[in-house]
């Protein structure tokens, strides 16, 4: 199983960190090639949770490389401090497990205070990823590379000025701004390479390697409901602009919610603004694990799932939070809409029993296995995996049909 994918085919939060944890077992490395501490990705290891923001989830696995590639924004003050965690916990970050591409754009505090003057009318997560992006579309950004030859420092201070000419930043600040910054650079410049050829000889050994994404197909810059989205390509092609090699995916993962999320402003069709959604929020925990904001709550969108199978071209699925579902006497799917564009609901039977320490598929009461095989058969992809509950052990392997 050479080359694997693992993307959010929601809004995001659809349990990808647990997946990527799962699945990182069987591999040699894991990269993430968008976006960057705007992800909150959660594992949850012998009890004890750990949320992820810019390492990969790979991180856990001691023979499994992780890369950051080229298409991230990495905030160096954020990843000193997700490395601290880290080795609080007991694992040791070092250049051997953890490879940084010096062609990755540094977030700076410019970027975060733009985006803390701009980001409201999306509902951004405030980690500078927007600014961060522009800075590099304008080609005034800061990469890895300039902090290895040294010429960040007058980016930075271009950059800075900028600020104090359009965002009110005053002068005396710098120092606050930029000693941090320094501090956090050369702490974390060990890390940096050209992480493109160090790929492609994996590649071509034949590894196993694991792309893992951040977000979600309706949050992607170019397909998702924008201006509503993120900045980076959250789908499937953002991972060979972001990684800089060719990757012919064997297994093309999408990660699902048996409901929906969305966090931050935008469209949202199958919405629940009433007890319904409340109830949602409650049972799945659905407060951000960047921000801690509360989730927008609504029913399984199979509309939009659908343009996401498009889009993604999925081999498999894993449907996430099952559990969840349990003690809701209906339970209803957006399967489409009106001339309106509301959409249409099918409704399904619910059921009370608690699912989460069910081991086998047949063990599901059958409203659930109905509700499942609907999905299935809407889609037209199977679920490899399906998920009873945050820990690695609550997981039906549906490959091994137990
Ligand atoms: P990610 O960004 O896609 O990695 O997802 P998040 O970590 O932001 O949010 C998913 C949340 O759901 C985390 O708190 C997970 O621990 C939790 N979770 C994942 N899978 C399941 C599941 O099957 N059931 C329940 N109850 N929680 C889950
Ligand atoms: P993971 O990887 C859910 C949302 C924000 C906002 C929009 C733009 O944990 O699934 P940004 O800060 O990226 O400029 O915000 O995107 N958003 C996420 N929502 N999960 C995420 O990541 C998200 N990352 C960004 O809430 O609506
Ligand atoms: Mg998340």
């Amino acid at each position: 199983m050479p080359c694997t994918i693992v993307l959010g085919a929601q809004w995001g939060d659809e349990g990808k960190g647990k997946i990527v944890n799962i699945l990182a077992s069987d591999m040699d490395a894991v990269a993430r090639f968008q976006g960057g501490a705007n992800a909150g990705h959660t594992l949850v290891l012998d009890g004890k949770k750990i949320v992820l923001h810019q390492i990969p989830s790979g991180i856990f696995n001691a023979n499994c490389v992780n890369f950051i590639t080229g298409g991230c924004v990495v905030d160096p003050e954020a990843l000193v401090e997700e490395i601290e965690m880290l080795d609080n916990f007991g694992e040791t970050v070092d250049p051997r497990r953890l490879k940084i591409a010096e062609n990755a754009h540094i977030v700076t505090r410019m970027h975060k205070w733009i985006d803390s003057i701009e980001g409201g009318k999306v509902g951004t997560t405030g980690r500078g990823i927007g600014p961060c992006y522009v800075s590099k579309a304008r080609r005034t950004g800061i990469r890895f590379k300039n902090i290895l030859d040294g010429s960040y420092k007058t980016l930075f201070e271009g950059m800075f000025s900028e600020c104090v000419k359009h965002y009110g930043l005053e002068s005396r600040n710098y120092s606050d701004f930029f000693e941090p910054f320094e501090d956090a650079i050369h702490k974390v410049a060990q890390f940096a390479c050209d992480t493109r050829y160090i790929l492609f000889k994996s590649i071509a050994e034949e590894k196993n390697i694991l792309f893992e994404g951040a977000q979600g197909a309706m949050l992607d810059i170019d397909n998702g409901s924008y201006p509503y989205v993120t900045s980076s390509n959250t789908s499937i092609g953002g991972a060979l602009t972001g990684a800089g090699v060719f990757i012919d995916f064997m297994e093309r993962i999408g990660v699902m919610k048996a409901y929906c999320t969305r966090v931050g402003n935008g469209p949202f069709p199958t919405e629940l603004k009433d007890e319904t959604g409340e109830k949602l929020r409650q049972i799945g925990n659905e407060f951000g694990a960047t921000t801690g904001r509360p989730r927008r709550c609504g029913w399984l969108d199979l509309k939009l799932l659908k343009e996401s199978c498009m889009l993604n071209g999925f081999t498999s699925l894993a449907l996430t939070k099952m559990d969840c579902m349990s003690g809701f006497e209906k339970i209803k799917a957006g399967v489409g809409s009106d001339s309106s564009e509301h959409p249409i609901f099918k409704e399904f039977d619910g059921w009370t029993e608690d699912i989460s320490l069910l081991t086998s598929y047949n063990e599901l009461p059958s409203a659930c296995r109905q509700f499942i095989s609907y999905i299935e058969d809407f889609l037209g992809i199977p679920f490899k995996l399906i998920s009873l509950g945050p820990d690695r052990n609550q997981t039906l392997n549906m490959e091994q049909k137990i």
